[in-house]
């Protein structure tokens, strides 16, 4: 078969690598991939961007592509979805009406709210000043977030009223246009996150091993929200008792509420969790794709071929699969950045090391790079992400640090502390 990858990101990458993984996969293409899926063996980048939906069409057809396989939220907020299954193709990812689930957070709430998932307490704004009454009613923290996709930037966890006050003038100012017309106003959760990623193919949903992502960017979890600095799967926190009341209560009502509203979701569930102190697993967000850079540990780990969990979703025979099949051991990831990033940065880096890194015995996924003739430049924020499976965390994170050290570029960042939460302290102590 021949598989279409749509995106350019770390999880892109990792999921080209997946699924060449399958002798049954001939040849992966991406729209538009990355420096590091246009030096893959079997991999073809072509220079189609994510939104140009019929240019991907005419590519599944003049490629014989048999899968298209989407990366990222805008597309399929898009309706790239419907506008290539109009055409007789078949996608992995939900329809235009599934991605709402991701793309308007007043959606998902109400969507929870009706099939009883637990999440925290919200209700949506259309104007400042009623939003404002309402957060001094409350009282601080208190989390504000625009209702559209905003990459990661539209929501603040804020300490203060007058800091929660800022957030609601920000989001109605336009910032973060069409995706700040509403606002949602959040009680604030504590606990610690997890990531749980799930297939389904619309009336099944199965989870994947649980991941923990690190959203910071600097060490001890401090500083801006970024898309994500490092992950580690299995996440321990995520026990086996502890995922079966995520699919009793989370996961199966969501499918049944999306099946209530006549959609037919084919693709990756995924619940950004809060565990509470009590243990109890609330709803922080949705996203109706892969993660990243949860995907750069979780299949890694992944024994069955991912091309037939995929195939199973898109032809809805998730049910009559075997249990899925992981490899023994744990999977850890550390991102490495631009200087700056999630503010601005430099581009066009000369990056080396790259095979001395893989030599090591490490995976290393490709996101913000570019191949510029026989030179590989830094192209984004996030640069890459190396990955190792090993016995233990010590042992898997000991190994992508070293692994990670190979790497240069101009103003590479990385966080030394990924992975603190199950390292022990001799090892999780920061590198000088
Ligand atoms: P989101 O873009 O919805 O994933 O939110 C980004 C981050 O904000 C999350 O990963 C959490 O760390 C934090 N966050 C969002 N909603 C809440 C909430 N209700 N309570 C506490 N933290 C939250
Ligand atoms: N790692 C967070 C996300 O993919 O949204």
């Amino acid at each position: 078969m021949n598989v279409l990858v749509v995106g350019s990101g770390g999880r892109e990458h990792a999921l080209t690598w997946a699924l060449l993984q399958s002798p049954q996969v001939k040849q992966v293409f991406c729209a538009p991939g990355n420096g590091g899926t246009a030096t893959q063996a079997r991999c073809t980048n072509l220079p189609i961007g994510v939104s140009e939906f019929e240019a991907i069409a005419q590519a599944v057809t003049s490629h014989n592509i048999n899968l298209v396989v989407v990366g990222p939220e805008v597309p399929l907020a898009q309706g790239i979805t419907d506008v290539l299954q109009s055409q007789g193709i078949a996608v992995f990812g939900p329809s235009r009406a599934g991605a709402q689930l991701e793309a308007s957070k007043a959606w998902a709430k109400a969507l929870m709210l009706e099939a009883k998932v637990p999440t925290a307490a919200s209700k949506v704004f259309q104007d400042a000043a009623a939003a404002k009454a309402y957060v001094r009613a409350q009282g601080a923290p208190i989390v504000i977030k625009a209702d559209g996709l905003a990459a990661g930037k539209g929501v603040t966890v804020a300490a203060t009223l007058d800091a929660a006050e800022a957030a609601i003038d920000d989001v109605f100012s336009g910032t973060f246009g069409e995706a700040g017309n509403l606002l949602v106003i959040e009680e604030c959760l504590q606990g610690a996150e997890a990531s749980v990623l799930a297939l389904t193919d619309g009336k099944t949903v199965r989870p994947l091993v649980p991941a923990q992502d690190h959203k910071r960017i600097g060490e001890g979890d401090t500083g801006p929200n970024t898309g994500g600095m490092g992950a580690y799967a299995p996440a321990p926190l995520v026990t086996p008792a502890l995922m079966e009341r995520i699919q009793a209560e989370v996961l199966d009502p969501t499918l049944k509420a999306l099946q209530n509203r006549g959609i037919d979701y084919r693709g990756i569930l995924y619940a950004g969790l809060m565990i509470t102190p009590e243990g109890e697993p609330k709803v922080i967000e949705f996203n109706c794709r892969f993660g990243d850079p949860e995907t750069q540990v979780v299949l890694p780990l992944l024994e069955t071929p991912l091309i037939d969990l995929l195939l199973a979703c898109v032809e809805q025979r998730l049910d009559a699969l075997p249990p899925l099949a992981w490899k023994p051991g744990v999977s850890a990831c550390v991102v490495a950045a631009s200087g700056g990033y999630p503010g601005s940065y430099e581009k066009g880096a000369a990056i080396a090391g790259i095979a001395e890194a893989e030599a090591q015995g490490a995976n290393v996924f490709h996101a913000g790079t570019q191949q510029q003739g026989n030179e590989l430049k830094t192209s984004g924020g996030r640069v890459l992400a190396v990955n190792c499976v090993g016995g233990d965390f010590d042992r898997a994170f000991a190994q992508a640090y070293a692994a990670l050290e190979q790497v240069q570029f101009s103003e590479m960042y990385y966080r030394h502390d990924i992975g603190y939460q199950v390292r022990t302290a001799a090892s999780a102590a920061p590198n000088p």
